[in-house]
C-alpha cells in the first residue's frame, strides 16, 4: 500500500509533563481524505503539528512522503499545506499579496492565474485588495486555506477547516476538498462537525487521550458499530409478542400498540424484510413503520466513552 504518512510509536509529552500523544501508529494512504476525530484535548492538533514540523516530536518514528522527520523536515514541509486551527495572520496585510507571499516562501515561481483561481474558488477574489483586519471570521479562515494551497502542496492538513464558516460555504469547501482529492492531493482533516467527516472522509481515525482508538473505512465503521432502530405501529394492540416473532428480539411498547427492536450493523438490511414477512404471516396489520440508523456522531460518542 502506498502510504504518504507513516507514524510508528509516536508519543509526545509537553514541557510541564502533559502527555498529549501515547504510542500512536498511523498510516495515511496517498490520495485519501482522512478524518481525525476526537474530543477537545485529544491530541489532534499536536499530531498535526508534529507532522508539519511545528511541534517537536517525542519518541517514535515519522515519515512524510518518504522524508523522515525531524531530520528531513524542510523537504517534507515543502510538500505540505497546513490550515492551522488558530487564526494567526498579519492584520494589515492585504489578501492577494498575503497569498502571493505564502507561495514565494516555498520557492515556487509566480503563477497569478493559479492564485486567481484559488481565490475565486474560495469566494475571496472580490476581497483580494482588502486588508485582513477587514475580513469576517469565515473569510479569514478561507484566507488561511488559500495560503495553505498557495504552493500547490500534495498533502493538505486542515485543522478544523470549517469552524465558523456558514453552511453554504462549508458545502462549497467540501466540494473543493473533494476536487483536491480527485487531483491526487492527500487530505488530513480534524473536525468537530461529525457531519463533515461523514460527508468527506474515506477513512476515519478516532483519537482520545493521546491514543488512536481505531482507524477504519467510513462505511465499515458505520456498518460495524451502527445500529438500526425499527418501530412498527400496529393497527390493533396485542397482548404479547406472537411466538413466531420471538427470534427477532422485539419489545412490545405503548400498551401493545408498538413493536420495537434494534439491529446492529448490516444485520438490519436482512432482518427488516424478514420481520415484515413474519408479521404478515402472523396476520398482524400495521399502521406505520419507522426506521432510524445511527449517525457517526452516536458511534463516536459511544467509542470515546467506552475507550473502544
Ligand atoms: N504548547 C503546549 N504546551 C503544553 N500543553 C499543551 C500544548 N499544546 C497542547 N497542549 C496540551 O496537549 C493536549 C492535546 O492538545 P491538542 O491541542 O493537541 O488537542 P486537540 O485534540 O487538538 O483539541 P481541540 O479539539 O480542542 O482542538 C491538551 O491537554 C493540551 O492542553
Ligand atoms: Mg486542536
Amino acid at each position: 500500500m502506498d502510504c504518504v504518512i507513516r507514524v510508528r510509536g509516536l508519543s509526545k509529552t509537553y514541557p510541564g509533563g502533559h502527555r498529549a500523544l501515547a504510542g500512536v501508529d498511523l498510516d495515511v494512504r496517498r490520495g485519501e481524505i482522512f478524518a481525525l476525530l476526537g474530543p477537545n484535548g485529544a491530541g489532534k492538533t499536536t499530531l498535526i503539528g508534529i507532522l508539519c514540523g511545528t511541534v517537536l516530536p517525542g519518541p517514535g518514528r515519522i515519515w512524510v512522503d518518504g522524508c523522515e522527520l525531524p531530520r528531513d523536515w524542510r523537504t517534507a514541509r515543502g510538500k505540505i499545506g497546513l490550515v492551522p486551527q488558530e487564526l494567526a495572520t498579519d492584520a494589515f496585510e492585504r489578501v492577494l499579496p498575503a497569498v502571493r507571499f505564502s507561495r514565494a516562501l516555498f520557492g515556487k515561481p509566480p503563477d497569478e492565474a493559479y492564485l486567481e483561481r484559488l481565490l475565486r474558488d474560495l469566494a475571496l477574489w472580490e476581497k483580494r485588495n482588502a486588508r485582513i483586519l477587514e475580513l469576517s471570521g469565515g473569510m479569514k479562515r478561507r484566507l488561511l486555506i488559500a495560503k495553505a494551497l498557495s504552493h500547490e502542496p500534495r498533502i493538505l492538513f486542515l485543522d478544523e477547516p470549517t469552524a465558523g464558516v456558514d453552511v453554504e460555504l462549508r458545502r462549497s469547501l467540501w466540494a473543493m476538498v473533494r476536487g483536491l482529492r480527485d487531483k491526487g492531493v492527500t487530505v488530513i482533516l480534524t473536525t468537530h462537525y461529525i457531519e463533515e467527516a461523514e460527508e468527506l472522509a474515506d477513512r476515519i481515525g478516532i483519537l482520545s487521550g493521546g491514543r488512536l482508538l481505531l482507524v477504519e473505512e467510513k462505511g465499515a465503521l458505520l456498518n460495524r458499530f451502527g445500529r438500526q432502530r425499527l418501530e412498527i405501529q400496529l393497527a390493533e394492540p396485542i397482548a404479547a409478542v406472537p411466538a413466531p416473532l420471538a427470534a427477532f428480539g422485539l419489545e412490545l411498547r405503548d400498551q401493545g400498540r408498538t413493536l420495537a427492536c434494534t439491529f446492529s450493523g448490516r444485520e438490519g438490511h436482512e432482518q427488516v424484510p424478514r420481520l415484515l414477512r413474519a408479521l404478515f404471516d402472523c396476520g398482524l396489520d400495521f399502521r406505520n413503520l419507522r426506521t432510524r440508523e445511527s449517525t457517526l456522531e452516536e458511534i463516536f460518542v459511544e467509542l470515546v466513552e467506552n475507550g473502544a
